[in-house]
């Protein structure tokens, strides 16, 4: 006879990806072990009754940014304690921020240093991606594929950002690992270039101030990125993601890309939803809340962008939690003044609102299905980074990893009531419909509604898998051939 469950959650109104069902859910030692109608009691299980609402899986961040060493005296305000609590009261239980490595920095030395930050101290789970800033050979040859063993299956690169950005050589030597060792290559895509040029133009002309953030970063910026990105992955054969798509024209490309039969990913974020470049022209100082790189654009990008999330062109919607404080000189302030746009550091905090905003504004406004909403936040992303199906979804074997909705009565987003470190949100008045009434991690009540019941340490390491997502599907290329890249 089988053990007793430790758990039942009753009377859950169940949405996977692929379905909607009414059930009973049996976990026993963090895992789900039973989904049917009626579980029968046991004076040995504790029960939660979900009282019909939605249950989904726990939401997966797979783009995030905690206590990542910056250049001094810039600081993240979010560390993996206060940062995965946040993530936790929003309905996230598993985390993918990333070890990042410095110029001249052995990667081996970045893992260890971020396994340092987060081992101990996380009360979600979380695995790692990597940033590769300096792909050395003894990175490409060695490095990368050790670590890729090991369970950091997934990279980000960056074609902007001086002290991060590759030239299309090392984009191409990168890419190519990725193919040999199958891991997944996220691209950040803007011409670093053009920027810089644009930038100078208008510092020259006195325009400092926030909103001309947005100016030197137009979308033809990253619309040009965007298709040189898929041009090097198609060189090499290999899939790659294009993270947070702002707008009309990288949406374009992808399209393009996808119609070619090219296997290109793509991941949008809630600044492109619910942020403009209005928002970047805030009286004074205040658009620096909302500096983040590509910029938020405008509403017909913004229809764009949910065109594309109830469509099927993003696989992923993550929060690119960037969080910076608004008033300290370790932030946007940086050291206590009001920087010219360049210097203000790039990223919006929302890690804990990212799944209520979706949830609210997608799935009660009718723009997407549940299912759709699972896919986004939780599934694509475990499936992109080889966390499947330990991670997003509600199957028998899965962690119990579950969010328990609250709808139906308006909730206003108020940074007082907000889990992270940061003293502001961009979302800040916002009335949602909808907030997490309990998040679960393994089984663990993590947030009840009004209270973190998490703890440091109690979320674990996750070694990812190498993703089935980041295969190449070979296309008969001649030039792969003449080159010698394959036989
Ligand atoms: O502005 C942004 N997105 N900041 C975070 C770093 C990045 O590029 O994702
Ligand atoms: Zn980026
Ligand atoms: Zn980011």
């Amino acid at each position: 006879m089988d053990k007793p469950f430790d758990l039942i959650v009753r009377n859950a109104h169940v949405a996977t990806a692929a379905d909607l069902f009414h059930c009973d859910i049996g976990v026993r030692e963090g895992r789900i072990a039973a989904l049917a109608d009626r579980l029968p009691p046991s004076p040995a299980t504790r029960e939660i009754d979900a009282a019909g609402r939605f249950v989904t899986p726990g939401g997966v961040d797979s783009h995030c940014h905690l206590d990542q060493p910056m250049q001094p005296p810039v600081r993240m305000a979010d560390d993996f304690v206060t940062g995965t609590r946040s993530a936790a009261c929003g309905g996230t239980t598993t985390v993918i921020p990333f070890a990042a490595q410095q110029r001249g920095q052995r990667m081996f030395d970045a893992v260890a240093d971020y396994h340092r930050r987060a081992d101990g101290r996380a009360s979600v789970d979380y695995a790692f991606h990597l940033i590769v800033s300096d792909p050395t050979p003894a990175v490409l040859r060695q490095e990368l594929p050790a670590l890729i063993e090991k369970g950091y299956t997934s990279f980000k690169l960056y074609m902007t950002y001086e002290d991060m950005k590759l030239d299309d050589r090392q984009v191409l030597e990168l890419l190519e690992v990725a193919r040999e060792h199958g891991a997944m290559v996220m691209v950040h895509a803007e011409n670093t270039d053009a920027i810089a040029f644009l930038t100078e133009r208008l510092l020259a002309q006195g325009k400092t101030a926030p909103r001309y953030h947005g100016l030197s970063r137009p979308s033809p910026v990253e619309r040009e990125a965007t298709h040189r990105a898929i041009s090097l992955a198609e060189l090499i054969d290999v899939p790659i993601l294009i993270v947070h798509v702002s707008g009309a024209e990288a949406v374009e490309q992808i399209r393009w890309a996808r119609g070619k039969g090219l296997n290109v990913h793509a991941e949008t974020c809630p600044q492109y939803l619910f942020l403009t470049q209005d928002d970047l022209a805030l009286p004074g100082f205040l658009g620096a809340r909302c500096v983040c790189s590509p910029p938020p654009r405008d509403a017909a990008n913004q229809q764009v962008i949910w065109d594309g999330l109830a469509d099927g062109l993003f696989t992923v919607y993550s929060s690119d939690h960037a969080p910076y404080n608004y008033d300290d000189p370790a932030g946007k302030h940086l050291g206590a003044r009001e920087p010219a746009f360049p210097d203000v550091p790039n990223g919006v905090p929302g890690i804990e609102t990212r799944m209520p905003l979706l949830f609210s504004e997608g799935v009660l406004a009718d723009r997407l299905t549940l299912q759709q909403f699972v896919a986004l936040t939780a599934t694509n992303a475990a499936r992109l980074y080889g966390l499947y199906p330990r991670k997003g979804t509600i199957a028998v074997g899965s962690d119990a990893d579950l969010v328990v909705w609250n709808t139906g009565r308006p909730y206003t987003i108020r940074n007082r009531d907000l889990h992270h470190a940061v003293d502001y949100t961009p979302y800040e008045g916002r009335q949602l419909q909808a907030w997490p009434g309990m998040t679960l991690l393994r089984g663990e009540v993590v947030w009840d509604g009004e209270r973190f019941l998490g703890r440091e340490g109690g979320g674990t390491f996750l070694p990812c898998a190498r993703p089935e997502m980041a295969r190449p599907r070979p296309r008969a290329q001649s030039w792969r051939r003449w080159a010698g890249l394959e036989a």
